[in-house]
Protein backbone atom coordinates (compact mmCIF):
# COMPACT_ATOMS: atom_id res chain seq x y z
CA UNK A 1 0.00 0.00 0.00
CA UNK A 2 1.20 3.24 -0.77
CA UNK A 3 1.34 5.93 1.61
CA UNK A 4 -1.58 7.88 0.05
CA UNK A 5 -3.71 5.20 0.18
CA UNK A 6 -2.92 4.34 4.31
CA UNK A 7 -3.00 8.54 4.96
CA UNK A 8 -6.69 8.24 2.91
CA UNK A 9 -7.83 4.88 5.10
CA UNK A 10 -6.06 7.54 8.34
CA UNK A 11 -8.43 10.23 7.02
CA UNK A 12 -11.85 7.80 6.99
CA UNK A 13 -10.97 5.61 10.29
CA UNK A 14 -8.35 8.34 12.06
CA UNK A 15 -8.59 6.35 14.89
CA UNK A 16 -7.91 2.69 13.12
CA UNK A 17 -10.81 1.26 14.66
CA UNK A 18 -11.19 2.97 18.12
CA UNK A 19 -13.07 5.40 19.20
CA UNK A 20 -11.47 8.80 18.70
CA UNK A 21 -11.03 11.26 21.48
CA UNK A 22 -13.89 13.57 20.24
CA UNK A 23 -11.76 16.50 19.92
CA UNK A 24 -11.67 16.96 16.50
CA UNK A 25 -8.56 17.58 14.15
CA UNK A 26 -5.28 18.80 15.96
CA UNK A 27 -5.41 21.90 14.03
CA UNK A 28 -2.30 20.98 12.69
CA UNK A 29 -3.18 20.60 8.84
CA UNK A 30 -2.82 23.06 6.19
CA UNK A 31 -6.18 24.65 5.71
CA UNK A 32 -6.93 23.41 2.23
CA UNK A 33 -6.56 19.77 3.85
CA UNK A 34 -9.10 21.11 6.21
CA UNK A 35 -11.63 22.11 4.03
CA UNK A 36 -11.27 18.99 1.70
CA UNK A 37 -10.94 16.34 4.24
CA UNK A 38 -12.47 17.50 7.75
CA UNK A 39 -16.92 18.08 7.79
CA UNK A 40 -18.68 21.67 7.77
CA UNK A 41 -18.68 22.01 11.03
CA UNK A 42 -15.24 20.83 11.94
CA UNK A 43 -13.80 22.74 9.29
CA UNK A 44 -15.89 25.75 10.43
CA UNK A 45 -14.05 25.55 13.99
CA UNK A 46 -10.65 25.05 12.31
CA UNK A 47 -11.33 28.12 10.65
CA UNK A 48 -11.90 30.15 13.24
CA UNK A 49 -9.62 28.74 15.84
CA UNK A 50 -7.02 28.99 13.46
CA UNK A 51 -5.07 32.35 13.89
CA UNK A 52 -3.65 34.21 10.93
CA UNK A 53 -0.70 32.75 10.79
CA UNK A 54 -0.58 28.80 10.36
CA UNK A 55 -0.05 28.58 13.95
CA UNK A 56 -1.85 25.41 15.35
CA UNK A 57 -5.03 25.73 16.99
CA UNK A 58 -3.99 24.78 20.45
CA UNK A 59 -6.38 25.82 22.83
CA UNK A 60 -5.24 25.44 27.03
CA UNK A 61 -8.71 22.86 26.99
CA UNK A 62 -7.73 21.28 24.50
CA UNK A 63 -4.02 20.72 26.18
CA UNK A 64 -5.32 19.56 29.25
CA UNK A 65 -7.42 16.83 28.50
CA UNK A 66 -5.17 14.12 26.99
CA UNK A 67 -6.18 10.79 25.98
CA UNK A 68 -5.86 8.45 28.64
CA UNK A 69 -3.84 5.34 28.65
CA UNK A 70 -5.67 1.65 28.32
CA UNK A 71 -7.48 -0.02 30.99
CA UNK A 72 -4.35 -2.43 32.62
CA UNK A 73 -5.06 -5.67 30.78
CA UNK A 74 -6.06 -8.30 33.00
CA UNK A 75 -3.79 -10.33 32.51
CA UNK A 76 -0.64 -8.66 32.44
CA UNK A 77 1.60 -11.25 30.54
CA UNK A 78 -0.63 -11.85 27.78
CA UNK A 79 0.56 -14.95 27.39
CA UNK A 80 -2.05 -15.03 23.73
CA UNK A 81 -0.22 -11.73 21.67
CA UNK A 82 0.82 -12.38 18.72
CA UNK A 83 4.82 -12.20 18.04
CA UNK A 84 4.52 -10.42 14.63
CA UNK A 85 1.56 -8.66 12.95
CA UNK A 86 1.43 -7.79 9.02
CA UNK A 87 -0.34 -5.17 8.08
CA UNK A 88 -0.49 -1.04 8.57
CA UNK A 89 -0.39 0.00 11.91
CA UNK A 90 -3.66 1.29 12.11
CA UNK A 91 -5.45 -2.58 11.89
CA UNK A 92 -2.46 -4.18 13.48
CA UNK A 93 -2.65 -2.04 16.41
CA UNK A 94 -6.52 -2.81 16.85
CA UNK A 95 -5.54 -6.32 17.25
CA UNK A 96 -3.88 -6.12 20.10
CA UNK A 97 -5.42 -5.90 23.84
CA UNK A 98 -5.57 -1.67 25.33
CA UNK A 99 -3.25 -1.56 28.17
CA UNK A 100 -0.45 -4.17 27.68
CA UNK A 101 2.68 -2.13 26.50
CA UNK A 102 5.06 -0.68 29.43
CA UNK A 103 6.68 1.10 25.89
CA UNK A 104 5.57 1.89 22.18
CA UNK A 105 7.97 3.14 20.31
CA UNK A 106 7.95 3.63 16.68
CA UNK A 107 10.27 5.20 13.66
CA UNK A 108 7.80 5.54 11.07
CA UNK A 109 7.91 7.12 7.53
CA UNK A 110 10.21 10.05 7.90
CA UNK A 111 8.75 12.04 5.42
CA UNK A 112 11.86 12.43 2.90
CA UNK A 113 9.56 12.16 -0.11
CA UNK A 114 12.15 9.29 -1.69
CA UNK A 115 11.17 5.66 -1.87
CA UNK A 116 13.23 3.85 0.81
CA UNK A 117 15.75 0.96 -1.05
CA UNK A 118 18.55 -0.26 0.82
CA UNK A 119 21.10 -1.68 -0.76
CA UNK A 120 20.16 -5.29 -0.42
CA UNK A 121 17.96 -4.66 -3.02
CA UNK A 122 20.90 -4.41 -5.90
CA UNK A 123 22.00 -7.73 -3.58
CA UNK A 124 24.99 -5.88 -2.18
CA UNK A 125 24.53 -6.53 1.21
CA UNK A 126 21.97 -9.78 1.81
CA UNK A 127 21.86 -12.18 -0.71
CA UNK A 128 18.73 -13.48 0.94
CA UNK A 129 16.78 -10.48 -0.12
CA UNK A 130 17.97 -10.30 -4.07
CA UNK A 131 14.35 -11.63 -5.32
CA UNK A 132 11.44 -8.54 -6.45
CA UNK A 133 9.30 -10.62 -3.75
CA UNK A 134 12.03 -10.39 -0.66
CA UNK A 135 13.18 -6.72 -1.48
CA UNK A 136 13.52 -4.39 1.68
CA UNK A 137 12.01 -0.84 0.80
CA UNK A 138 9.15 1.24 1.92
CA UNK A 139 7.90 4.18 0.04
CA UNK A 140 8.24 7.19 1.58
CA UNK A 141 6.78 9.57 -1.07
CA UNK A 142 3.51 11.56 0.14
CA UNK A 143 1.47 13.99 -2.15
CA UNK A 144 0.76 16.86 -0.05
CA UNK A 145 3.28 16.35 1.89
CA UNK A 146 2.56 17.69 5.41
CA UNK A 147 -1.23 17.93 4.37
CA UNK A 148 -1.34 13.61 4.08
CA UNK A 149 1.81 12.99 6.82
CA UNK A 150 0.23 14.96 9.68
CA UNK A 151 -3.35 13.48 9.25
CA UNK A 152 -1.52 9.72 9.00
CA UNK A 153 0.52 10.26 12.01
CA UNK A 154 -1.90 11.31 14.02
CA UNK A 155 -4.33 8.52 13.05
CA UNK A 156 -1.64 6.19 13.94
CA UNK A 157 -0.29 7.72 17.07
CA UNK A 158 -4.17 7.95 18.44
CA UNK A 159 -4.21 4.33 17.71
CA UNK A 160 -0.91 3.03 19.45
CA UNK A 161 -1.52 5.37 22.52
CA UNK A 162 -4.50 2.80 24.27
CA UNK A 163 -2.25 0.06 24.09
CA UNK A 164 0.26 1.89 26.68
CA UNK A 165 -0.30 0.60 30.31
CA UNK A 166 -0.71 3.35 32.71
CA UNK A 167 2.91 4.43 33.64
CA UNK A 168 3.87 3.13 30.23
CA UNK A 169 6.09 5.13 27.42
CA UNK A 170 5.57 6.33 24.10
CA UNK A 171 9.18 7.10 21.93
CA UNK A 172 7.91 8.60 18.61
CA UNK A 173 11.29 8.71 16.25
CA UNK A 174 11.69 11.38 13.72
CA UNK A 175 13.94 13.84 12.13
CA UNK A 176 14.32 17.57 11.92
CA UNK A 177 11.79 17.03 8.74
CA UNK A 178 8.77 16.80 10.91
CA UNK A 179 9.65 16.48 14.89
CA UNK A 180 8.24 19.88 16.08
CA UNK A 181 4.82 19.13 14.29
CA UNK A 182 4.70 15.95 16.38
CA UNK A 183 6.26 17.73 19.42
CA UNK A 184 2.56 19.84 19.34
CA UNK A 185 0.80 17.06 18.05
CA UNK A 186 1.94 14.52 21.06
CA UNK A 187 1.40 17.91 23.63
CA UNK A 188 -1.98 17.81 22.32
CA UNK A 189 -2.90 13.80 22.58
CA UNK A 190 -1.82 13.52 25.21
CA UNK A 191 -1.07 16.48 27.34
CA UNK A 192 2.33 18.37 27.63
CA UNK A 193 2.48 16.86 31.12
CA UNK A 194 3.07 13.94 29.96
CA UNK A 195 5.83 15.13 27.72
CA UNK A 196 9.46 13.71 29.45
CA UNK A 197 12.08 14.58 26.95
CA UNK A 198 13.58 15.32 23.83
CA UNK A 199 16.71 13.04 23.30
CA UNK A 200 18.81 13.98 20.01
CA UNK A 201 20.61 10.76 18.76
CA UNK A 202 23.90 12.32 17.08
CA UNK A 203 25.73 10.58 14.53
CA UNK A 204 28.75 10.77 12.56
CA UNK A 205 29.51 8.48 9.39
CA UNK A 206 27.72 9.57 5.80
CA UNK A 207 28.41 12.38 3.40
CA UNK A 208 28.97 16.21 4.28
CA UNK A 209 27.13 19.05 3.10
CA UNK A 210 29.30 22.12 1.83
CA UNK A 211 26.05 24.27 1.11
CA UNK A 212 24.97 24.13 4.69
CA UNK A 213 25.63 22.65 8.33
CA UNK A 214 25.30 18.50 7.91
CA UNK A 215 22.11 16.74 9.40
CA UNK A 216 23.60 14.64 12.09
CA UNK A 217 20.61 13.98 13.91
CA UNK A 218 17.38 12.56 14.91
CA UNK A 219 14.96 13.25 17.31
CA UNK A 220 13.23 10.92 19.79
CA UNK A 221 10.03 12.54 21.84
CA UNK A 222 9.13 10.50 25.51
CA UNK A 223 5.97 10.73 26.65
CA UNK A 224 4.62 8.82 29.48
CA UNK A 225 0.94 7.96 30.78
CA UNK A 226 2.29 8.65 34.31
CA UNK A 227 3.64 10.73 36.69
CA UNK A 228 6.31 8.34 37.48
CA UNK A 229 7.25 6.14 34.23
CA UNK A 230 9.89 3.33 34.55
CA UNK A 231 13.52 5.22 34.24
CA UNK A 232 16.02 3.20 35.37
CA UNK A 233 19.05 5.46 35.55
CA UNK A 234 21.99 2.51 36.82
CA UNK A 235 21.08 0.86 33.63
CA UNK A 236 22.28 3.29 31.43
CA UNK A 237 25.01 5.48 33.21
CA UNK A 238 27.88 6.15 30.69
CA UNK A 239 31.56 6.80 31.53
CA UNK A 240 32.60 10.05 33.54
CA UNK A 241 34.60 12.62 31.18
CA UNK A 242 38.54 11.63 30.76
CA UNK A 243 38.81 14.94 32.70
CA UNK A 244 36.55 14.89 35.20
CA UNK A 245 37.55 15.71 38.50
CA UNK A 246 34.34 14.07 40.15
CA UNK A 247 35.21 11.14 38.79
CA UNK A 248 38.63 11.05 40.11
CA UNK A 249 37.67 12.14 43.69
CA UNK A 250 34.39 13.06 43.80
CA UNK A 251 33.62 16.40 45.62
CA UNK A 252 33.10 17.79 49.08
CA UNK A 253 30.35 20.22 49.83
CA UNK A 254 30.69 23.18 51.70
CA UNK A 255 28.86 21.52 54.61
CA UNK A 256 31.39 18.96 54.67
CA UNK A 257 29.36 15.93 53.06
CA UNK A 258 31.68 13.84 50.58
CA UNK A 259 30.24 12.60 47.14
CA UNK A 260 31.70 10.07 45.38
CA UNK A 261 31.48 9.12 41.81
CA UNK A 262 29.29 6.03 40.91
CA UNK A 263 31.39 3.23 40.01
CA UNK A 264 28.96 2.74 36.54
CA UNK A 265 29.93 6.57 35.35
CA UNK A 266 27.26 9.42 34.89
CA UNK A 267 23.94 9.15 34.02
CA UNK A 268 23.49 9.62 30.14
CA UNK A 269 22.27 13.24 29.31
CA UNK A 270 19.78 13.56 26.50
CA UNK A 271 22.56 13.90 23.36
CA UNK A 272 23.46 10.38 22.53
CA UNK A 273 26.29 10.14 20.36
CA UNK A 274 25.79 6.58 19.00
CA UNK A 275 27.27 5.45 15.43
CA UNK A 276 24.60 4.69 12.80
CA UNK A 277 24.91 1.01 11.20
CA UNK A 278 27.71 1.50 8.58
CA UNK A 279 28.48 -0.55 5.70
CA UNK A 280 30.57 -2.42 7.54
CA UNK A 281 28.71 -2.74 10.43
CA UNK A 282 28.57 -6.35 11.74
CA UNK A 283 24.97 -6.00 12.79
CA UNK A 284 23.89 -4.82 9.17
CA UNK A 285 21.25 -6.60 7.58
CA UNK A 286 20.62 -4.43 4.80
CA UNK A 287 17.58 -2.86 5.25
CA UNK A 288 16.59 1.16 4.35
CA UNK A 289 16.96 3.02 7.39
CA UNK A 290 17.76 0.47 10.23
CA UNK A 291 18.67 1.86 13.51
CA UNK A 292 21.51 0.16 15.66
CA UNK A 293 20.93 -1.64 18.38
CA UNK A 294 22.93 0.24 20.74
CA UNK A 295 20.44 3.01 20.41
CA UNK A 296 17.61 1.10 21.20
CA UNK A 297 19.13 -0.56 23.99
CA UNK A 298 19.72 2.14 25.59
CA UNK A 299 15.81 3.07 25.07
CA UNK A 300 14.40 -0.26 26.40
CA UNK A 301 17.09 -0.92 29.41
CA UNK A 302 15.89 2.54 30.35
CA UNK A 303 12.64 2.94 29.95
CA UNK A 304 11.44 -0.77 30.88
CA UNK A 305 11.94 -3.94 33.37
CA UNK A 306 12.90 -7.06 32.35
CA UNK A 307 9.61 -9.13 31.35
CA UNK A 308 7.69 -6.10 30.39
CA UNK A 309 6.17 -5.97 26.97
CA UNK A 310 7.53 -3.58 23.85
CA UNK A 311 5.79 -2.89 20.70
CA UNK A 312 7.01 -1.62 17.74
CA UNK A 313 4.19 -1.75 15.21
CA UNK A 314 6.60 -0.24 12.27
CA UNK A 315 9.82 -2.43 12.95
CA UNK A 316 11.18 -2.54 9.82
CA UNK A 317 14.74 -4.94 10.51
CA UNK A 318 13.33 -5.69 13.84
CA UNK A 319 16.12 -4.08 15.63
CA UNK A 320 13.71 -3.08 18.67
CA UNK A 321 12.36 -6.76 18.67
CA UNK A 322 15.99 -7.72 18.62
CA UNK A 323 17.23 -5.28 21.50
CA UNK A 324 13.81 -6.31 23.71
CA UNK A 325 15.17 -9.98 23.49
CA UNK A 326 18.42 -9.55 24.38
CA UNK A 327 17.37 -7.56 27.81
CA UNK A 328 14.99 -10.02 28.84
CA UNK A 329 11.82 -8.17 27.47
CA UNK A 330 8.58 -9.73 25.87
CA UNK A 331 7.75 -8.05 22.52
CA UNK A 332 5.16 -7.41 19.70
CA UNK A 333 6.30 -6.44 15.83
CA UNK A 334 4.86 -5.04 13.33
CA UNK A 335 5.13 -4.01 9.73
CA UNK A 336 2.76 -3.02 6.31
CA UNK A 337 5.77 -4.96 4.78
CA UNK A 338 5.52 -8.30 4.37
CA UNK A 339 9.79 -8.48 3.63
CA UNK A 340 10.26 -6.18 6.57
CA UNK A 341 8.73 -9.09 8.76
CA UNK A 342 10.92 -11.66 6.89
CA UNK A 343 13.69 -9.79 7.77
CA UNK A 344 12.71 -9.06 11.39
CA UNK A 345 12.07 -12.93 11.68
CA UNK A 346 15.16 -13.81 10.14
CA UNK A 347 17.24 -11.50 13.04
CA UNK A 348 15.17 -13.01 15.86
CA UNK A 349 15.69 -16.89 14.84
CA UNK A 350 19.48 -16.11 14.68
CA UNK A 351 19.41 -14.51 18.00
CA UNK A 352 20.20 -17.35 20.20
CA UNK A 353 22.28 -19.22 17.53
C1 LIG B 1 12.04 3.87 9.35
S1 LIG B 1 11.57 2.24 9.00
C2 LIG B 1 11.79 1.39 10.52
C3 LIG B 1 13.21 0.92 10.69
C4 LIG B 1 13.43 0.10 11.96
N1 LIG B 1 13.34 0.92 13.14
C5 LIG B 1 14.75 -0.62 11.90
O1 LIG B 1 15.61 -0.43 12.78
O2 LIG B 1 14.93 -1.40 10.97
C6 LIG B 1 9.83 2.44 8.88
C7 LIG B 1 9.06 1.17 8.66
O3 LIG B 1 7.68 1.48 8.72
C8 LIG B 1 7.01 0.62 7.82
N2 LIG B 1 5.72 1.24 7.53
C9 LIG B 1 5.44 2.27 6.70
N3 LIG B 1 4.13 2.60 6.79
C10 LIG B 1 3.60 1.76 7.70
C11 LIG B 1 2.30 1.61 8.25
N4 LIG B 1 1.29 2.39 7.87
N5 LIG B 1 2.10 0.67 9.19
C12 LIG B 1 3.12 -0.15 9.58
N6 LIG B 1 4.37 -0.06 9.08
C13 LIG B 1 4.60 0.89 8.17
C14 LIG B 1 7.94 0.48 6.65
O4 LIG B 1 7.66 -0.72 5.92
C15 LIG B 1 9.29 0.47 7.34
O5 LIG B 1 9.71 -0.85 7.57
Amino acid sequence: MRPQEDAERSRKNPAGGRPASGRGDTGLLPPQRRARGAGRARTRRARTATAPTTAPALSPAALAAPIPAGPAASEPSAPNLPDWLIGPCLETASRLPRGIARLVYLDPPFLTGRPRVGPARSGAADARASTAADRYVFDDRWPGRLATYLPWLEANLRALLPLLMPGGSLVLHLDARTVHYAKVLLDWLMGEQAFINEIIWHYTGGGRSKTRFSNKHDTLLWYATGPRPVFNVDAVRVPYQPTSGYARSGIVSAAGRRYLPHPAGTPVDDVWDIPIVNPMSAERVGYPTQKPLALLERLIAALTNPGDLVVDLFCGSGTTLVAAARLGRRWVGGDRSPAAIACARRRMETLGS
